[in-house]
């Protein structure tokens, strides 16, 4: 099976393509840069003018959709949702049987910019003319790693304890889509998340234990809808099966020693 990857140089594209190399795909990767990979067929296009779209698509069974634009203001509708149109129309055209669509978990629940552009963007395969699957993911580890670094930018930790989060491996969130590639068109949404579900106080815990570090936690309560919505859970799921590798195992791997466990 002929696969296209969007999105196939960001931090899952790029534990995606081994993945289904490995498995007997064969891939054509897409990035918006001329890029070269023995073993890969990288293609240049761009979701957000539509160039190179029509090449990337033609002549294969099926489409990973992972390009995203989260932080790039008026652009991320441009990319996410016009964008994810485009892909779709022309995959349509090009006769291609299935698109797969990665999603966050929490898209319908959690009132931010980008979560409601992904959801326009469901819909826009939802109701597009290729078959499709949706799979929904929690966040990678590495994100929530990030987002302590910009936490913790002005000395002190600052988070909300009562946060919920259930950080994801990305190679399987990788392999969860290999198989959906592997299985067709499902016509559902699926969600996929991490082993643990982890307070935000308790994933702070472990990263400074991990860290070595001595700065404190300092307590905010987010506010509003948004605050509200993060403390009930609408960023974890209880679907199964989930991923397997801990926030500790992503520690140990990345600061050394136990990883706080
Ligand atoms: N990060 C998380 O914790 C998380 C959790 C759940 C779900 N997801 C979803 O998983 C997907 C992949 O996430 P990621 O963290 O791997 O993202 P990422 O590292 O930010 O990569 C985004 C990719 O999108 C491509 N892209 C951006 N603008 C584009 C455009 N105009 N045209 C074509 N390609 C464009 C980039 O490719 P070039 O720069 O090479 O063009 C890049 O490869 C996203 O849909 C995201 O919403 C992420």
């Amino acid at each position: 099976m002929r696969v296209l990857v969007t999105g196939a140089s960001g931090r899952l594209g790029r534990v995606v393509l081994p993945g289904l190399r490995a498995d007997g795909f064969t891939v054509r990767a897409a990035s918006r840069h001329r890029r070269a990979d023995a073993g890969v067929e990288w293609v240049a296009m761009d979701l957000a003018t539509g160039e190179g779209l029509v090449e990337a698509v033609a002549g294969v069974d099926a489409v990973l959709h992972l390009a995203s634009a989260p932080n790039a203001g008026r652009r991320t509708h441009e990319v996410d949702v016009l964008g994810t149109r485009r892909l779709a129309v022309a995959a349509g055209h090009a006769g291609v049987g299935h698109l797969v669509y990665v999603s966050i978990v929490g898209v319908d629940r959690v009132p931010l910019a980008y979560y409601r552009h992904k959801l326009a963007a469901e819909q826009v395969v939802r109701s597009g003319p290729v078959p499709w699957s949706i799979l929904r993911a929690t966040q990678f580890p590495e994100f929530l790693d990030e987002l302590l670094r910009q936490a913790s930018r002005l000395g002190p930790t600052l988070g909300d304890r009562a946060v919920l989060a259930q950080p994801v491996d990305a190679r399987e969130v990788a392999g969860r889509l290999t198989g959906m590639l592997a299985a067709g068109p499902s016509s559902a949404i699926e969600d996929f998340g991490g082993p643990q579900v982890l307070r935000f106080d308790e994933a702070v815990r472990a990263w400074r234990a991990a860290r070595r570090s001595r700065r404190p936690f300092l307590p905010v309560r987010i506010p509003g809808r948004l605050g509200r919505a993060l403390r009930a859970g609408a960023l974890v799921t209880t679907a199964t099966p989930t991923g397997t590798r801990t926030w500790a195992d992503h520690l140990a791997d990345t600061y050394g020693g136990t990883g706080g466990k």
